[in-house]
């Protein structure tokens, strides 16, 4: 994107249902949303960027949640949407606003919004049907459900609904919003998420129904308070409500000519965003948000976070033994911007010992050890007129292009290759300090030694600044043990050897302290202890199954419980075989997952990857028989080639494997 780096920048993430405490995906968000603004402050000045997130407090899902508390809604949503906003603390987030959808604020923009869009014709009533997903709060079709008329994303029986509702006229937007992505192509990001929303528009637009009377938490429909505002309706429009309270805020929503907001989201939101969003501004009059950028989703070794799973990663407890710093710094380095990425301890332990603790924790502690014992704790810059080569004059010019190239990255909106440059530069300067290695040169050259200390200082103060963004609150402790005092030299670096002569270093405590094997097992093991305590407690706050409600005509069942029934040709497509385990290994860093090496008899041997590791230890199950799904499209699970599937007993929980009653030859089929 060409983001300039003048003017104004307002940037939001989508504002969280408050049904569970926050996981390591909404951190994620905040945390790259809270690294993008941060840096756009550094280069616009602090009050050209409006960073805002928030909390989604309506909807059925949240009445219900509440309901099996037995509290109010309004108690419930208050207790959870504190625990956004302390753990966006513990993270070290600098959002301008935090923003609730029950603000009184909130709601009138909400009303007026509904109002703005009626007085153009563009609501009406009708009745409803369709199959329902409470999850999504979204009505979905039958299409794109799983078999058994299970929404894909919840894996939970949709609901067949009939009311009667009010309806906007999304379908007479369908030309201006394929017009709007002509003229803006990067309207959504990355490009295959444009592609993909261009398509669906293509492929026609119905009316959107935006009321609901089946329940009450929400805001009440203008001129008739039998029905609430749809729920996403009421959430998209807190982008906007947030800022109507003051007319500086309300400079950040941009213009016609000049759109600013940029909506951060995981992907499988973004459809509301470049869809419905821009199609209810377009009837209010109002200008478009400038980006829809969409970001991929974290899995944790390898599978779907999930309650039932058991293995939603908690940000808070990282970030108490680690620092918030160091979890920020791995959730942005380890996934490109767009991509999903997969969470796992090991791989997070990894990258804070090798990057954080050894690279640039050292750099900075042996720096400083070394000028408090060869340069009495001061910096001592050298003259101006003194030769390039004691200026450092190659690190300053390498330092200049890591400078732009994570300019050019952040333009572009990918932290993560921003981060990869400035590592770089983290080598580069051990490196200059091995080989330039002012320890010896103390002995006979002391000048020299001050020189190429002070290059190494200047050096750091550079990444501090550089890494400010990613890993604010390290980094200020980092610029102040090089002795420089809070707010000043903390500009975007320009000029080689600002760090003044004189400055008296500090060594503290070490940014970055090695966490030693013992250590890691402990942690390892106090992290999963915290992540059962989370699921527990997220359990006891989680809404109930979807029950019938009683103001209304009673909903009918839900639509199916079991998977339909399908043919014998159906069962005949699936090759089973009896196959005998060869070998089986854990796969690294993949708590869950195993490589099994399989015979099939006469069909020959496969391997599998299989997340039975739970189940049982990787040596007890050599030798045993299991039965294998051959002809299931091989796939790469945990980074390894998984031709086929083992079949296992259990839904949610792993119960066993299935195997046969009495020993037959490998490759026996089923039938
Ligand atoms: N309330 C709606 C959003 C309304 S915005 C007008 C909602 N809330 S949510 O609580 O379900 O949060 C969804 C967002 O959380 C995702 O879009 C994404 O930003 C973040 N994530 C939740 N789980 C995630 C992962 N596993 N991985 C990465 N991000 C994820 O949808």
């Amino acid at each position: 994107m060409s983001a300039t780096s003048s003017g104004r920048f307002y940037l939001t993430t989508p504002i969280y249902y408050v049904s569970d405490v926050p996981h390591i995906g909404h951190a994620y968000t905040t945390i790259v949303g809270d690294t993008i603004t941060r840096y756009e402050r550094l280069r616009r000045g602090k009050d050209q960027v409006f960073y805002l997130t928030g909390t989604d407090e309506h909807g059925e899902k949240l009445e219900r949640a509440a309901q099996a508390k037995q509290m109010s809604p309004q108690t419930f949503v208050d207790l959870i949407a504190e625990e956004y906003k302390k753990t966006w603390q513990i993270l070290d987030i600098e959002n301008d606003d935090f923003i609730r959808t029950t603000e009184t604020r909130h709601e009138q923009v909400v009303q007026k919004l509904w109002q703005t869009i009626a007085d153009r014709g563009d609501i009406y009533s009708d009745r409803y049907e369709g199959l329902y997903c409470v999850g999504c709060e979204n009505f979905l079709l039958e299409k794109d459900l799983l078999p058994g008329n299970l929404c894909p994303d919840h894996k939970r029986p949709v609901e067949k609904r009939s009311e009667e509702s009010y309806f906007f006229r999304l379908s007479k937007y369908q030309d201006r919003l394929l017009e709007l992505y002509a003229k803006v192509p990067d309207f959504v990001s990355p490009q295959r998420r444009m592609n993909e929303v261009r398509t669906f528009v293509e492929s026609g637009l119905r009316d959107l129904s935006v009321s609901r009377s089946s329940f009450t938490w929400g805001v009440p429909v203008p001129g008739d308070p039998r029905h609430v505002i749809y729920v996403w309706i009421d959430a998209l429009t807190n982008y906007y409500s947030a800022l109507q309270d003051r007319p500086d805020k309300a400079a950040f929503w941009g213009s016609h000519e000049s759109p600013l907001a940029i909506h951060l989201v995981g992907k499988e939101i973004v459809r509301f965003h470049a869809v419905y969003w821009p199609a209810m501004l377009m009837s209010a009059g109002l200008p478009l948000p400038r980006k829809i950028l969409a970001h991929g989703w974290w899995t944790v070794d390898g599978e779907k976070m999930s309650k039932t799973l058991g293995n939603v990663v908690d940000p808070r407890a990282l970030s108490q033994d680690l620092s918030a710093s160091a979890l920020r710094y791995f959730v942005m380095r380890e996934i490109p911007l767009g991509e999903d990425g997969d969470f796992s301890y090991d791989a997070l332990l990894q990258r804070y010992n090798s990057e954080l603790a050894n690279d640039l924790g050292n750099l900075l502690n042996r720096s400083l050890a070394m000028v408090e014992k060869f340069c009495e704790g001061t910096a001592r810059r050298w003259s101006s007129d003194a030769s390039p080569e004691v200026r450092g004059e190659r690190l300053h010019q390498r330092a200049l292009a890591v400078c732009a190239q994570v300019e050019a990255a952040m333009a572009e909106l990918q932290p993560q290759k921003a981060l990869e440059a400035i590592f770089s530069l983290v080598r580069e300067g051990n490196t200059y300090l091995e080989q330039e290695a002012p320890f010896t040169k103390v002995k006979t050259d002391p000048r020299g030694a001050d020189a190429i200390l002070y290059n190494v200082l200047e050096l750091l103060r550079w990444l501090g600044v550089l890494l400010w963004p990613f890993m604010p609150e390290r980094c200020a402790e980092l610029l102040r043990q090089l002795g420089i005092a809070d707010g000043t030299l903390r500009s975007w670096p320009s000029t080689w050897g600002e760090l003044l002569d004189g400055t008296t270093v500090r060594k503290g405590a070490t940014l970055f302290p090695r966490i030693d094997p013992d250590r890691q097992k402990e942690l390892l093991e106090k992290w999963r202890a915290a992540r059962r305590e989370a699921e527990q407690k997220a359990q006891a706050l989680a809404p109930p199954p979807p029950a019938p409600q009683a103001e209304q005509p009673a909903p009918r069942p839900a639509v199916v419980e079991s998977l339909p029934e399908i043919a014998i040709e159906d069962f005949k497509k699936l090759e089973l075989r009896v196959a005998k385990v060869l070998s089986a290994e854990r796969v690294p860093k993949k708590d869950r997952l195993l490589k099994v090496e399989l015979d099939l008899g006469p069909l020959g041997k496969r391997q599998v990857v299989a997340g039975i590791a739970e189940l049982t230890a990787p040596e007890s199950l050599v030798g045993k028989s299991v039965v294998l799904l051959c002809n299931l499209k091989p796939a790469k699970i945990g980074g390894l080639l998984s031709a086929g599937m083992i079949l296992a007993l259990g839904d949610d929980k792993l119960l066993g494997l299935a195997a046969p009653d009495r020993d037959v030859p490998p490759g026996t089929a089923l039938r």
